[in-house]
């Protein structure tokens, strides 16, 4: 049975519980939906951050564990003396930061985010045979091959990657596999530098994290793409089958959606959709590969509707976002629930909020950045920087720059002023949603929550009673299909497939 076929509609999982960053799929929330047989997956976006925050608050996870069976043991223990606190923070003492990951490889930096993300897989699969997956954005490619390699140190089973097109990342997946050194390339504004070279790549080597890396086994890799136009053009480039299968994912998707195709926007900034934003699934089917609808299918009719179009299952993310397993902490996803339910919360489609230039979904919940004092109240910082673009200096040196970071910073650095308005620092921002924000003297950083348009019609939970949990959502999910057995029919490629 070839990995295709093992995803096929009568015996694959029907559901992929999606990867939201920055720790929203956590461990735990990917750990109870595979235990139940289905796909869950963790997100690599910030995931050395959360590590090193956790370890400050005192390890609650208990990743000490973790990091004590990784075989990079120097960084290991690095983390633990560096980070770990046991009696926790001070309520008012900021977090102590790793040195921002830059655009030149630091071994160190790409060494720590390997050991952080094992440690967040290796708590997602402990205790079950299920499927866990990592989730990554194409956008930020100097995180995606460090966490790609922690990610396969601890044996994941697949790798998931949106925001953008990832084709180089297909190719690179077996080359880290065979422990052999692999590279991005970056896309860098050379403009303040016009006669230096553009090329530019991002490297790392396994060698650089263990004397002798071992052969891994290659994980199944399924891009989030948003058209049939990118299947096709992925499945083009990459004849071999580095493709297992895909998400296709419309723009009422919670977290960032595709820019629309017609690149028509209101006056603002609201991106304005239309049928040439829908995929053609038969175009999709007709790759034979198998597929996943995310974005608004999160209902036993969504479910139904997905097999009838010949999709293997749904991807769901929104309602998961909201359940007791969640990263959030229960006060957050509470307040949400309820908010939602008596309509003080909406979703709102924001086209400048994020610093990556992709639409993203926001929820308009008080005493959050989608609150204009609080957007106008917060002071602009970058220390965290992982949407920071790449671009030389006038001395030709790879630097990073955000259009969210404070606005004479960015145009030092030879940004437009234009990019910078209705920015937000989405970095420190979902470090909040997961109560993991930054102290600021007397202020904490503010948070700034995202789900799908479904969430206006939230089917779980109540007004009265804002709870729900992961069962809760499968069984729903569930009221049309047979639960799956609890042993995974999903099957990795071998080496000699
Ligand atoms: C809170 C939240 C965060 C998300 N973050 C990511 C992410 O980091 N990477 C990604 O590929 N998708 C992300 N998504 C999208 C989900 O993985 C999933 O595809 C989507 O939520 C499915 O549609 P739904 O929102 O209608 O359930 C996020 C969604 C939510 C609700």
């Amino acid at each position: 049975m070839s990995s295709s076929t093992a995803l096929a509609p009568s015996t694959a999982p029907n559901i992929i519980q999606g990867g939201m960053g920055i720790g929203v799929s956590s461990w735990r929330l990917a750990r109870h939906v595979a235990r139940r047989g289905e796909i869950g997956i963790v997100s690599g976006t910030g995931i050395d951050s959360v590590v090193v925050r956790e370890l400050q608050e005192g390890d609650p996870h208990d990743r000490r564990q973790m990091l004590a069976d990784y075989p990079d043991e120097e960084i290991a223990d690095h983390l633990v003396e560096r980070f770990y606190r046991p009696d926790g923070l001070p309520a008012d003492e900021p977090y102590d930061l790793l040195n921002m990951h830059p655009f030149e490889p630091s071994v160190r930096s790409q060494r720590i985010l390997a050991a952080a993300t094992y440690t967040e897989v290796r708590l997602a699969a402990a205790g079950h045979e299920g499927m866990i997956g990592m989730n990554l954005l194409a956008k930020l490619k100097r995180y995606t091959l460090p966490c790609i390699y922690g990610a396969l140190l601890s044996d994941i089973d697949i790798v998931s990657i949106g925001a953008g097109i990832p084709l180089e990342e297909a190719r690179q997946i077996p080359k880290l596999a065979a422990g052999e050194p692999a590279a991005l390339r970056l896309d860098v504004d050379t403009s303040q530098a016009p006669d230096a070279d553009d090329s530019y790549a991002y490297r790392f080597d396994p060698a650089d994290v263990l004397d002798a890396p071992p052969t891994l086994d290659r994980p199944l890799f399924l891009p989030i793409i948003s058209s049939d136009a990118l299947a096709r053009i992925m499945d083009a480039k990459l004849p071999d089958r580095r493709v297992d299968g895909w998400v296709v994912e419309g723009p009422v998707a919670g977290g960032h959606n595709a820019p629309p195709r017609n690149k028509n926007y209101a006056d603002d900034g609201t991106p304005l959709y239309d049928e040439r934003d829908e995929a053609d699934l038969e175009a999709i089917r007709s790759l034979g590969k198998p597929f996943y609808l995310a974005g608004g299918h999160g209902s036993p009719e969504g479910l139904r509707a997905a097999h009838e179009a010949g999709a293997a299952g749904i991807q769901v993310g929104s309602l998961f976002s909201l359940t007791d397993e969640s990263g959030y902490p229960p006060s957050t996803t509470r307040r949400l629930i309820r908010g939602l339910h008596t309509g003080e919360i909406e979703v709102s489609t924001e086209g400048r909020v994020s610093s990556t230039g992709f639409p993203f979904k926001v929820l308009t919940a008080d005493g959050t950045l989608a609150d204009a004092e609080v957007y106008e109240r917060r002071a602009r910082i970058c220390d965290l920087g992982y949407l920071r673009e790449p671009y030389l200096d006038e001395e030709g040196r790879l630097m990073g720059r955000c259009p969210a970071e404070p606005v004479k910073t960015y145009v030092s650095r030879g940004g437009a002023p234009e990019e910078t308005e209705g920015r937000a620092c989405l970095c420190n921002a979902l470090m909040a949603n997961i109560g993991l924000g930054q102290q600021r003297g007397a202020r904490a950083e503010p948070p700034l929550f995202t789900g799908g348009d479904a969430l206006e019609d939230l089917p779980l939970g109540s007004a009265e009673d804002p709870q729900y949990d992961a069962d809760d959502v499968l069984n729903y999910l569930y009221q049309d299909v047979r639960p799956p057995r609890v042993s995974s029919p999903l099957r990795r490629p071998q080496p000699a497939d």
